[in-house]
């Protein structure tokens, strides 16, 4: 099909257009040119900024993949100019979306996070992030009705992507893994591949509405036992509290973001590898050189 794919050149649209090239599809990139600009040089690429796309005033594509959309004011730009010219429109969202950070088993139907009072839809802040990712899906869905579906995740690991911390390399060179997170606490992630192929589903199926693309529910020390048995001779874990590693509240106050229900996005069709794959193409992968970027906290 022919597709669109907003952003594509860093962490998970890499995996994106990856995967649309892999299964034949006719791909244009629309970024500013700055992020990568040597990636995919044989893949037609439109050059603007969100803020005064241009770019995108001509042309028709059956599905577009927005994996740079931050702002409310870029989305709501970009919608208005592709609003019927294109088929499909996938939104790249974030399990930020929810109301409650502490609710386990929340399903897509939860109660999501208002928009605060006179807040900039053109400006962004951290505490926006959020609030922001409703405004897009909902707007997005004023605009697309049927023809749109919201992709929620949170912690995405694989190529170009981060860690845990530094397990990836700790496991490549025989280190203590590090974590500041609490052993217990609950956690949830998904392979880049697996979200990449879960965002081409959607868009190439045109399968509507909110999606929880996450992994099944686990525990930091689940987790890392996991990891640490794809190498014969790990190093150990250190799991002291520190600023600069990957770290989580310890008072529980955001561990129902890392217990969604996913039932909706397998129904759909999202598949996810096991944790011990994802563990050993990661380790395989520094030790070919790659540099992760560092932890998201
Ligand atoms: N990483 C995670 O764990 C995670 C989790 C949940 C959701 N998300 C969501 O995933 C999306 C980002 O993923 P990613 O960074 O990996 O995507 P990406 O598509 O790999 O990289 C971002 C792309 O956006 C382009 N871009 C940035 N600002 C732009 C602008 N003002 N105008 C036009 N293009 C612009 C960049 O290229 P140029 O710099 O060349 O313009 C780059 O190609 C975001 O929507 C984020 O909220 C990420």
């Amino acid at each position: 099909m022919k597709l669109l794919v907003l952003g594509g050149t860093k962490n998970l649209g890499r995996h994106v257009v990856e995967a649309a090239l892999r299964d034949g599809h006719d791909v244009t990139l629309f970024n500013r040119g700055r992020t990568n600009p040597s990636l995919f040089p044989s893949v037609r690429r439109l050059i603007g900024d969100r803020s005064a796309p241009d770019a995108l005033a001509t042309g028709e594509w059956d599905g577009v993949i927005d994996m740079s959309g931050l702002l409310v004011h870029d989305v709501r730009r970009g919608a208005e100019l592709l609003r019927d010219r294109v088929g499909h429109y996938t939104y790249m969202s974030s399990i930020a979306v929810y109301a409650s950070k502490i609710t386990p088993g929340m399903t897509e139907d939860a109660p999501l996070l208002p928009w605060p009072d006179g807040a900039p839809e053109d400006h962004f802040t951290m505490d926006l992030y959020g609030p922001s990712k409703v405004r897009c899906e909902s707007l997005l869905e004023a605009h697309f009705g049927e023809r749109t579906s919201a992709v929620r995740s949170g912690f995405v690991v694989g190529h170009y992507n981060p860690d845990f911390g530094n397990w990836g390399e700790a496991l490549a060179h025989g280190q203590t893994l590090e974590c500041a997170a609490r052993p217990d606490q609950p956690i949830q992630y998904i392979d880049a591949r697996d979200l990449a192929a879960f965002l081409l589903r959607l868009t190439v199926d045109r399968i509507p509405g909110p999606f929880n693309a996450v992994g099944p529910s686990t525990t930091m020390s689940t987790l890392a036992d996991a990891w640490r048995s794809v190498e014969p001779d790990p190093g150990p874990m250190d799991w002291s509290p520190a600023d600069d590693r990957f770290h989580l509240p310890h008072d529980g106050s955001n561990d129902g973001t890392f217990q969604l229900d996913n039932t909706r996005a397998l129904t759909a069709g999202l598949t996810l590898r096991a944790d011990e794959e994802i563990a050993r193409d990661y380790v395989v992968w520094v030790q070919d050189g790659n540099i992760p970027p560092p932890p998201p906290h």
